[in-house]
């Protein structure tokens, strides 16, 4: 099915299959001469889509699985398996010096796998399930593979807020190793449906788990040193950490850059970027947000609200990359 089904005119099962006719199918069959026999032809589709039982079991055996959390959706890798961890790498064309997340599906979990100081611990409880993920020590024989932590003494972990995901990682009973499920340096999921236009027939599972609430990478806060450092800003500020844990600092691109998160290009799309813009010229796209916008271009929030704005941000990004306009402008934010 090349186009999206808009409206159902048909669903009914023949003979242990699932049909389902548009109404686009069903009003070009009207249009054919009465007069005339005609053959159609069926072939059936093998949609990735999977239940969190047969997901887990996937995982298990070192296959990746695509998983939707309250953030971005993941492509998920059994993290203790550096077979499965590579598999990430390489889907994505991922560089191998780019450290992944482990994620677990409870703090008590999440705290066997790393060396959580007491406040990291308190944060953590605050926090979690929620959009924020901890850089902590390795604990004693943590099980993490290396090159899930890109060779790094230290480890990623998150605890998600999905329903879907919790119930997958609770099932699969393993640190699951994901990070967005895009093709590196490109716009990250936020929908099953971009991770199928994304990878196609090259990930063969799914889990659909609706649109993603926030819609934006998680924190990623280096809990590893004296002072905590915000590796890549995300969903949760840095007033919200200072107003439970006191001073938090934020890692500048000058110093040594420990997360490529904060690297000068990332989450781009294939078109340019302009930012403040008020017009809009012949080619280009345009991303409305407040009372600036265009016609027939999508507004990020017509309200203004940043956090509506953030979790509508991938998505319209991608659908305006996908008409190849020479720019994509986006209105004052
Ligand atoms: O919201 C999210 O965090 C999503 C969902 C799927 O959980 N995941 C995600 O993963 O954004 P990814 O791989 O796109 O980003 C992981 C970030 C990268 O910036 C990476 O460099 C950083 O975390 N990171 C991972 N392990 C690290 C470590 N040991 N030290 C420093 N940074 C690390
Ligand atoms: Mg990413």
């Amino acid at each position: 099915i090349q186009h999206a089904i808009t409206k159902i005119h048909l669903v009914k099962t023949y003979r242990g299959t699932l049909l389902i006719i548009s109404n686009d199918f069903w009003s070009m069959v009207k249009s054919l001469p009465s007069n005339k026999e005609f053959w159609l032809r069926m072939g059936t589709m093998n949609l990735p889509y999977k239940t969190t039982k047969e997901a887990s079991i996937l995982l298990r055996e070192g296959e990746l699985v695509a998983f939707p959390t309250e953030t971005v959706y993941g492509l998920g890798a059994d993290a203790t398996n550096d077979k499965a961890v590579a598999k990430i790498f390489e889907i994505k064309g991922r560089p191998q010096f780019n450290p992944l997340i482990s994620h677990l599906p409870t703090a008590q979990h999440a705290f066997e796998f790393g060396a959580f100081s007491e406040i990291a611990k308190q944060l953590a409880s605050m926090l979690w399930p929620g959009p924020i993920t901890f850089v902590v020590p390795r604990s004693n024989n943590c099980p993490i593979s290396w090159l899930a932590s890109a060779g790094l003494e230290t480890v990623a972990i998150r605890v998600p807020d999905h329903p879907v995901a919790k119930e997958l990682l609770e099932r699969a009973n393993i640190p699951v190793a994901a990070p967005s499920a895009n093709i590196s340096g490109r716009i990250s999921p936020t929908r099953s449906r971009h991770v199928h236009e994304e990878f196609g027939s090259n990930i063969s599972s799914i889990l659909e788990g609706g649109d993603c609430k926030i819609g934006l990478e998680s924190t990623v806060l280096d809990f590893s040193g004296t002072i905590p450092i915000i590796l890549r800003p995300g969903h949760i500020t840095k007033e919200q950490l200072e107003s439970k844990i006191g001073k938090v600092e934020i890692a500048s691109e000058n110093k040594i850059i420990s997360s490529p998160g904060m690297l000068a290009s990332h989450y781009a799309p294939k078109a340019r970027v302009k930012t403040r813009m008020t017009t809009v010229m012949d080619g280009e796209a345009f991303l409305g947000f407040g009372n600036i916008s265009f016609e027939p271009f999508p507004n990020l929030s017509t309200k203004g609200d940043l956090v509506e704005a953030a979790s509508n941000l991938f998505h319209m990004m991608r659908e305006l990359d996908k008409q190849n306009p020479t720019y994509i402008s986006i209105a004052p934010i």
